[in-house]
């Protein structure tokens, strides 16, 4: 199965959302593998951010991603990465449509409650890096034959 990694911005946390958005992807029949609170120092965030290094508003990221503390998620599912980011929706939360988290709960860009990974290959790279092997956890929910059809699950 496919793994994505969530982080739960500062502006996720401040506004009370963690247990909505995880409802959300529980609902959903996405399965939790990993999930914790943690501090985000700028040696994570600037690897975490690399690709976004010479952008103007990269000091704005690492302060506003430092504000509190951040809730981080892995996820697993079959095809995870992207059932993840539509759920989530467009980056600018203004443009994101309702139904999508940051199109129900934002109005911003920056400020924009939840980080998914954009694809698989970050999927992995991105649980290692917010994650210890230990915790991640590889366990079948009983649930799952009635998520899957045995298929789907080849
Ligand atoms: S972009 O602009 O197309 O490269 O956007 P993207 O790769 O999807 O993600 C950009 C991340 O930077 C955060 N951020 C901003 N984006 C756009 N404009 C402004 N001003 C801005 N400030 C911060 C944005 O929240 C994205 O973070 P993640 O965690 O990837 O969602």
């Amino acid at each position: 199965m496919e793994q994505t990694l969530i982080i739960i911005k500062p502006s996720g946390i401040e506004r009370g959302l963690i247990g909505q958005i995880i409802t959300r992807f529980q609902q959903k029949g996405l399965i939790i593998a990993g999930l914790k609170m943690m501090n985000l120092d700028e040696q994570i965030l600037r690897q975490h951010y690399a690709h976004l290094a010479d952008r103007p508003f990269f000091p704005d990221i690492l302060k506003s991603m430092m504000a509190s503390p951040v809730v981080v998620i892995c996820l697993k599912g079959k095809d995870a990465v992207s059932v993840v980011r539509t759920m989530v929706g467009a980056t600018n939360s203004r443009k994101a449509v309702p139904g999508t988290i940051r199109g129900d709960f934002g109005m911003s860009s920056q400020e924009n409650i939840i980080h998914a990974s954009d694809s698989p290959e970050n999927g992995k790279i991105e649980t290692c890096r917010f994650f210890k092997p230990e915790e991640i956890f590889d366990y079948i929910p009983l649930t799952l034959k009635y998520i899957y059809s045995p298929d789907e699950l080849d």
